[in-house]
Formats: C-alpha cells, sequence, structure tokens
C-alpha cells in the first residue's frame, strides 16, 4: 500500500547518491518518521552536497552520520535511541566520526542529548539545516554543536533538494512548513514551529524541473496543506498586518493548486495532509477541474466523537466532516479518502470508540493510519489531561478499528474491480519481478504483468480483475 507515511520497509532507510566533487569524507543520512522528514533529508544531502560531502549505505565507512528523527509517539523515539545506542559502539572504535541528530527528537529534546545523554555530537532542529556547514567545522575542532532555534519564515524555497534513493518517478514538493493548529495530543507545533508557507514561484520552478527530469508525480507536502496562503511570507497570523495590496494579490491553496495544474499539465498532483477543519470546496472544485489532479485526498478526523474532537482541539463537529465528506463526493465523484485515528485517547469512552467505528463505515476509507494514543511530553493532553486508558483497551479498540478497516479496504478495492484504470508505473512488484506496481488516481495501489514496450514513469491502462484487501490485480490493455 502507498502510504501517507514512509513505508515500514523504509524507515531507516539510508540513501547514497552524491555526485558533486568530494572532500573525502562520507555522510550516512537516515530518516525515520513523516513525508516530511524524508523530504528535509534532500534539502540536508544538498546542503552538505556542496559541502563536498559523499554518501555511503556502509555505516562502518562514515564519517558523518546523521538521522533524521521523528517525535510523533514514544515508540519512534525508542528507535532511533536504539539505533544511537548502536553508533555509541561505533564511535568508541572510531573516535573521530561526527554522530548528528536531526528533525522533531532534536528540536523536542535540545541540549539534553548532548548533555545527559552524550549519545551524539550534533543536534540540528528542522529550521536550521542551512547551519549545517558551521555546526559541522565545530564538530571537527572537537566541540558538541547545536542550533535548534525555530525560524518565522525559513522555507529553504532556494534549495534545490537532492532526490534521494526515489525511483526517479515520484517526488515530494514542499509547500509549507510548521503547524499554527495545536492539536492537544500533537507534538508537531513544538518541534516544527511556526507555519509559514512557501513562495508559489519557487513551487512552481521545482514542479517544472522535476517535469524537466524525467518525474511524473508530485506530492505537495505540508503539515496541513489548507492553510497555505502566500502573501509575501510570514506566519499567517500576519496576515491582519499584510497591506491591502497583499491580501489583494495573496494565494491560497486551491489556487496554488491550479496554477502548479496548468504549470505542469501533465505530471500527475497529490497533496498531503488535509485538514478537515481548513478544506474548502475549492479544493474539492480544483481537483474536478484539473484531470492531472489526483482523486484522492488524505483527510485525518482522529475520532468520530464530537466530545474526544472538542478534548483534541480539531476544531469541527462529527457532522461537519461528514458534511465535507458529502461535498467531496459530489463534486468529485470518483474520488476516495484515507484517515488517520488515534485510539484510546484520554476518556475515551466505549461509546466514543463505537461513534469512531460507525463514523469509518459512514465515510468508507481506501485506507487508514491508525494509532494507540502516546502521551507526548508538552503537548496540551500530556499536561492538562490524564492518559487513562489502559494499555490492553487501547489495543483491543485499536484491532477492532484495524480490523473494520481492513473490511473497507477491500470493499473499496472491490469497487474499483472491473474496469480500466490509469496506473502510473512506478517500480516493480515486490513479489513478482515479471510484474509493474504502480498507483490508480485514487491512490490504490496494482500490479499487473509487464509487457515489452513498457518502463517506469509511464502511464498505462490497465484492466483491474481482481483485488486483495490494499492491492488491484490486473492487466494491461493499451499502452500510451
Ligand atoms: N498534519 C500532520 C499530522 C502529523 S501527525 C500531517 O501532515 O500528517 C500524523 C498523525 O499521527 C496524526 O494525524 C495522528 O493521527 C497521529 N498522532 C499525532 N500525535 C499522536 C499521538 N500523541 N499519539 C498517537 N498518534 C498521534
Ligand atoms: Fe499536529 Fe494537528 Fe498540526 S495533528 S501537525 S497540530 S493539524
Amino acid at each position: 500500500m502507498q502510504e501517507k507515511y514512509i513505508d515500514e520497509t523504509k524507515q531507516g532507510e539510508a540513501f547514497a547518491i552524491l555526485e558533486k566533487p568530494e572532500n573525502g569524507k562520507k555522510l550516512f543520512l537516515e530518516s525515520y518518521g513523516c513525508q516530511m522528514n524524508f523530504s528535509d533529508s534532500e534539502i540536508v544531502a544538498s546542503i552538505l552536497n556542496e559541502q563536498g560531502y559523499n554518501t555511503t549505505l556502509n555505516v562502518e565507512e562514515a564519517d558523518l552520520i546523521l538521522l533524521n528523527t521523528c517525535s510523533i509517539r514514544e515508540k519512534a523515539e525508542q528507535t532511533v535511541r536504539m539505533r544511537l545506542a548502536q553508533f555509541k559502539n561505533l564511535k568508541k572504535e572510531r573516535p573521530n566520526m561526527t554522530v548528528g541528530v536531526l528533525g522533531c527528537m532534536a528540536e523536542r529534546l535540545k541540549t539534553k542529548f548532548l548533555e545527559e545523554e552524550q549519545l551524539v555530537d550534533l543536534v540540528v532542529g528542522p529550521d536550521a539545516y542551512r547551519d549545517l556547514p558551521n555546526l559541522l567545522k565545530e564538530t571537527e575542532d572537537g566541540r558538541d554543536a547545536i542550533n535548534v532555534i525555530l525560524s518565522k519564515e525559513e522555507t529553504y524555497a532556494d534549495i534545490n533538494p537532492v532526490r534521494l534513493g526515489g525511483n526517479g518517478v515520484t517526488a515530494f514538493v514542499t509547500i509549507t512548513r510548521g503547524c499554527d493548529n495545536m492539536c492537544t495530543f500533537c507534538v508537531v507545533p513544538f518541534t516544527r514551529g511556526r507555519e509559514r508557507s512557501r513562495d508559489p514561484h519557487s513551487i512552481i520552478e521545482e514542479c517544472q524541473s522535476l517535469w524537466d527530469n524525467g518525474y511524473k508525480e508530485i506530492t505537495l507536502l505540508g503539515q496541513n496543506v489548507d492553510s497555505y496562503l502566500w502573501y509575501g511570507g510570514g506566519p499567517k497570523k500576519d496576515f491582519a498586518k499584510a497591506s491591502e495590496m497583499q491580501k489583494l494579490t495573496a494565494t491560497n491553496f486551491a489556487q496554488l493548486l491550479d496554477m502548479v495544474a496548468v504549470a505542469v499539465p501533465k505530471m500527475r498532483i497529490r497533496f498531503s495532509t488535509s485538514n478537515p477543519h481548513e478544506m474548502t470546496e475549492e479544493v474539492f472544485r480544483m481537483i474536478a477541474k484539473h484531470d492531472n489532479i489526483c482523486n484522492y485526498v488524505h483527510l485525518p478526523v482522529q475520532s468520530g466523537s464530537d466530545r474526544i474532537l472538542q478534548l483534541m482541539n480539531r476544531q469541527h463537529t462529527r457532522q461537519e466532516y461528514l458534511d465535507l465528506i458529502k461535498k467531496g463526493k459530489e463534486i468529485v465523484p470518483d474520488i476516495s479518502f484515507s484517515q488517520d485515528m488515534i485510539i484510546g485517547f484520554c476518556t475515551e469512552t466505549e461509546e466514543d470508540h463505537q461513534m469512531t467505528m460507525s463514523l469509518m463505515r459512514e465515510v468508507e476509507y481506501d485506507y487508514g493510519y491508525m494509532f494507540s494514543y502516546s502521551t507526548r511530553p508538552g503537548t496540551p493532553a500530556h499536561k492538562k489531561m490524564e492518559d487513562d486508558i489502559p494499555a490492553d483497551v487501547k489495543q483491543r479498540r485499536l484491532a477492532e478499528v484495524i480490523a473494520l478497516q481492513g473490511e473497507l479496504s477491500r470493499k473499496r478495492m472491490q469497487g474499483y474491480v472491473g474496469r480500466v484504470h490509469e496506473i502510473l508505473i512506478e517500480g516493480i512488484s515486490k513479489k513478482n519481478k515479471n510484474q509493474w506496481k504502480g498507483r490508480n488516481s485514487q491512490n490504490a495501489v496494482c500490479v499487473f504483468d509487464m509487457k515489452e514496450d513498457q518502463k517506469l514513469g509511464d502511464i498505462v491502462s490497465v484492466f483491474v480483475h481482481g483485488n486483495t484487501q490494499g492491492t488491484l490485480l490486473g492487466e494491461t490493455v493499451e499502452s500510451n
């Protein structure tokens, strides 16, 4: 299944690609967490490429080890800690090696990494990657180095990301950074700072350059793409202070979609993540208007209970969410939706849980990403509410929700059977090397036998004759 979150098998994957002049040093860069982190690693690689670093997939020969980390749940942090412990042993053998932590854990734990735990030499938050060359000079001189300053402006707009370990067909393009929403369970506003939007011209340039380099699909990325707003930069709150002219010429997310769809008319366009509180009907209209914008929206809801939604500060009700879904289905009849759900949030009752299940049945999501609630230090929920749902209850409810999503996914996949779908060839099937894998507009993965005239990046017409819970099985009827 193509994931909003990077595939489990890719978590912790290291990439090698750099081609620039070498400084004789080798970088081992590993990424954890969400798409945004993987996209940020491409910015980091670009910055270090300029410094002459070459990459390696072999940690044993690395001079610099960087881990781009995730704080979203405790488990994500534990994974990184285990990895750091391994590097600590390696460092005993190779004391000149530098180990650095980037991303959300760096931001959350700051100097703690350097002082208490002595696991690393370098700590760099998500808005400080431009400072990496300076920080590395400090570590070369034998000092620990840290920059975790968050920025209200940084969007790395001018940095051309080095595309890491991808398939050369699909790429991420960051459009906003940070989040101003303050959902009570979420650490992101603390680790990634204030929301800011990137200049639309630099977004379009990046999309055009990707097209020129053979890419066929882009995903516009942000913690909350719907609140994209460009009127010359700065946090959105300052919009009130913007001049009348700036307000008149501002670009919102639907307008940005329109601009991108026109600028790269054959590029497939996806976006993630949408937020029910801020998503507008206009976005659905843009999907309907442009053939190259995919008929798929990832629309996290977290819970089907109004009481829980309120405790989470999601700023919408169950009914408002269902109305938005209904609008989407009316405007884009062949649309598909996926969800994020948090199970066992503070005070969640059996009745709340049933509300979540009934909402899922009502929406009929294609996919879902479901998590047990994990309390995060510093968040409003951690400060003011008790994480009071016992682990076994969370586990049981989570299993029920996952089983239900399985049923719904299978049903949705069945609905795609018996039709021809346009599939973008993204790679070779893991299970059968004589088969391609790709996705339809609705983001459903499809596998089918290869034909001689087909290649990676082609969009082909595939007749779907069967399905499993998460995959469509088909055969090509004609190639474009
Ligand atoms: N807007 C973001 C959301 C980031 S967090 C985006 O771009 O996806 C991704 C998902 O992790 C959330 O939608 C939520 O379902 C889950 N999550 C966040 N905080 C969590 C927590 N404390 N415990 C469990 N799951 C959490
Ligand atoms: Fe987190 Fe809510 Fe923003 S889930 S990333 S605070 S929209």
